[in-house]
Parts: C-alpha cells; structure tokens; sequence
C-alpha cells in the first residue's frame, strides 16, 4: 500500500543481551493495513511494488514509535515545580492539581493537552497513571482514541493519607474501575491498568481490591511507585511493619506478575530485585523525575544484573519533559555520574529503553522496532535545515553517532511525522 522511504535506525535484539543498533539508509519500508510487510534497500522494495505509494522521508532519522511507560495524565500543567523532593512536591504541587479533575471540563482540556503533547514528543505508546475521578480517565480514554494513541490507564486509587477529596473505598474503587474497563478495556489501541497511587496511600483492603480487578479484567495490566524516595519508603514499612519490603506490599496482594509495572525503584534491596525478577515485574526508569525530586541515580546494572526489565518512563509532571528522547539522555547521564557502579549507555541502549524494552514491559509484542510482521508505529526525527541538530547529524561518523547526536540535541521541535499502526497522528 505505502512504502517509507528513510534512514531507519532500530533495535530489534537488546543492547544489554549482545544486541546492536540496526541501520539502513536509503530503506524502503513496505506497509499494508498498518503493518510492516517488506523492508530492505529501498530501490529493492519499490521494485516489488511498483504502484504503491511513496512516502519521501529522507533526511534525518525514522525510528520506532516512542514508548513512555509512565506518564501521569493530571500533571501536564505542574511540570517544572523544581525545589522540592516527592512527598512535599506531591502535597504542595501535584496534587492539589489532581484535585481540579472533579471538574470534568477541566479534566477534558488537560486530557487533550496531555495526549498532543505525547504526540508532539513522538511518544505513540504510553502507559499512563489516569485521575483519581472516573469522569476524568473517561476523558483521558476519549482523547486517547480520538487521536489514535496507544494507552493503557486506569483510575488512581487510594484510601488514606492523601487530601480527602482524592480518597476512595475499596467498594467503590472496584466498582469504578470495572466500569470503566467494560467502557474502555480492548477498544481501539486502549488498555486498562490497575492503578492504585503507591502502598503509601493504599490499605490492604484497597490493594486487595485491585487485585480483584486483575482478576476480573482480562488481560489488564498492573502499575504503581516504588521505592523512589527514602521518606516514603520509611512511611511504607511503618504502614506494612510485617511485611518484608516495599515490593512485598504488593506481591502479598498479587499484584506482581509479568503485566506489572512500576515507576522508580530508585534505593530497591536485592530480595526485592530478586522478587521483581521472578515475577516478571518491569520497572519504569524515569531520570528527569528522579533528578527533579531529588530523588536518587537508578541503580540499573542491579536492575540488568538481576534480570529485572526496564523501560523508561518521562514520569510527568515530576519530569521535566514529554520527550524520550531527552529522558533517554538523562539516563546515560546518571550511569555516567555513578562512575564504576554505574552501566555504560551506548545510543543503542538508549534507543532500545525508549522504543523495545518499553514495549516489551507494556506487554506489546506488535510495536517496538520496525521489523517485518510489526506495526508500523514510527517518528520522523527530521531537524529543521540549519539547526544545530542539522548541522550535527550532517557531521556524524556514522549511524551509533548520529544516533547519540539526536539524543543529546533532539526533542519535539524535530519531530517531524508520527504513525501509529500506519495512521499519521502528526
Ligand atoms: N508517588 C506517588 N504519586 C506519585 C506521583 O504522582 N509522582 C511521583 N513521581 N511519585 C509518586
Ligand atoms: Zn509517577
């Protein structure tokens, strides 16, 4: 049907399992029903298919659609409340914001901020932590399906220590997130997440209930925080005094499966890496965020070391931006600041913890590198002429390098196209 015609970079094998950066110029990408169905030499591609249409996007690169595997719907209009680590932050600046949601009208006006600025990073897959409100992840859904993104979301509950009006019961928190999957759950590109805030404002009851939603929601996935911040990691084990760690609050609920995910683990002990790699639980990297707060360098070589997965997560509104590709960026910078207990980055690795590894933690096969048999979710980093990003990437050595030189420089001003299974959303 359509062939792109582009410099194609992906990572279909992992960086961290011996896996390279693919490179072609001048690829010729053949997609039918938004599926990859031919790549190779372009001149080859278009031979076999001489009438298809051609979609000229030579000039800068063409990579897999960005997957952000966590990102908070109701905090676009509180990035940048720098000077403050996470319970403060939460208190004093985020959620006083997610308590504005109960206005539904409101919540639709930032649910359409949040999804075009997903779009405009060139992020066509998230995982995103919804509203404390149900009308308000309605509207995080409507947008979301509107505009043709991948998400998975869910309602955030909690029952404790939070400002009341975001508080919840287990009856009613099960009630509401059943419904909202029968709305939501397998239309389109949409998926539900089980969404409680942390175990911090979480009774057992409370998780007890998001377990039986798991159970109930077929294939539904699971997300929550964990271990970012030594304050709250002291709150969580006075609130579970009998139980073994933070992993430990919601592996007794059976909340840890391979359809877990969970943002930080920032100061996680080996038990609990231990657990998480057995469970199959992946783990949201977010560096902005962890930078921002304050809140500590990802210990990813335990992470990698131990098996557990990782993705990486922009964690808005405590990150500082929508773009992966400068969450990538801050990734390498915190292994480079850990020195001999940090794990070296190439922009290989980094492309795969924006595109692959976050797909593979979502629990998406179909996206994630640009092979053959996969949709074609993709962006178009295309700087504009004479940009220093231009002005770089005419310079490069070669394909690894011009690869680092659009993390160090890219961001949305150069995101010039974006598809999700073959639709251009941009
Ligand atoms: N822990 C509980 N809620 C939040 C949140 O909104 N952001 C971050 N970074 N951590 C959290
Ligand atoms: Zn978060």
């Amino acid at each position: 049907m359509t062939i792109y015609r582009a410099t194609v970079l992906d990572t279909p094998e992992s960086p961290f399992t011996g896996g390279r950066l693919r490179a072609e110029d001048d690829c010729g990408i053949a997609v039918t029903a938004g599926v990859v169905v031919d790549r190779g030499p372009f001149a080859r591609v278009r031979a076999a298919r001489p009438d298809d249409e051609v979609v000229d996007l030579t000039g800068g690169v063409l990579l897999p659609g960005l997957v952000d595997s966590h990102v908070h719907f109701p905090q676009v209009r509180v990035i940048g409340g720098l000077g403050m680590p996470l319970l403060d932050w939460l208190k004093d600046c985020a959620l006083p914001e997610e308590a504005r949601m109960a206005d539904t009208g409101y919540a639709g006006t930032v649910a359409a901020e949040f999804v075009d600025g997903l779009v405009r990073a060139g992020t066509t897959t998230a995982l995103v932590f919804g509203a404390h409100y149900p009308a308000a992840v309605d509207q995080l859904f409507e947008r979301a399906a509107a505009v043709g993104l991948r998400v998975a979301g869910g309602l955030v509950v909690s029952d404790r220590l939070l400002r009341p009006e975001l508080l919840t019961t287990p009856e009613q928190a099960y009630a509401d997130a059943i419904a909202l999957a029968a709305r939501w759950h397998g239309k389109d590109r949409l998926r539900y997440a089980v969404t409680p805030r942390f175990s911090l404002s979480t009774s057992e009851a409370m998780l007890e209930a998001c377990a039986s939603v798991l159970d109930d929601v077929d294939g539904a996935l699971f997300t929550s925080h964990i271990n970012e911040n030594g304050a709250e990691i002291d709150t969580v084990r006075g609130l579970f005094p009998d139980h073994r760690h933070y992993a430990d609050t919601y592996h007794r609920y059976g909340l840890l499966s391979p359809r877990s995910v969970l943002a930080h683990n920032v100061h996680p002990d080996d038990a609990e890496l231990g657990l998480l790699a057995s469970t199959g639980t992946a783990v949201a990297h977010c560096p902005s965020s962890n930078s921002a707060l304050g809140s500590g360098l990802f210990p990813l070589r335990r992470h990698v070391e131990r098996g557990v997965r990782v993705g990486l997560g922009t964690d808005v509104g405590a990150g500082t931006s929508f773009s992966l590709l400068r969450e990538g960026l801050q990734a390498y910078f915190v292994q480079s600041l850990l020195g001999a207990d940090g794990l070296p980055l190439t922009p290989a690795h980094l492309l795969y913890l924006a595109t692959a590894a976050g797909a593979e933690a979502l629990g998406l096969d179909s996206v994630g590198d640009l092979s053959v048999g996969k949709e074609f979710d993709a962006v178009w980093v295309r700087p504009d002429d004479g940009s220093t990003l231009d002005v770089v990437l005419t310079h490069a050595n070669d394909a690894d390098d011009a690869l680092a030189k659009v993390f160090a420089l890219g961001g949305p001003a150069d995101v010039r196209g974006v598809w999700v299974g073959g639709d251009r959303l941009r």
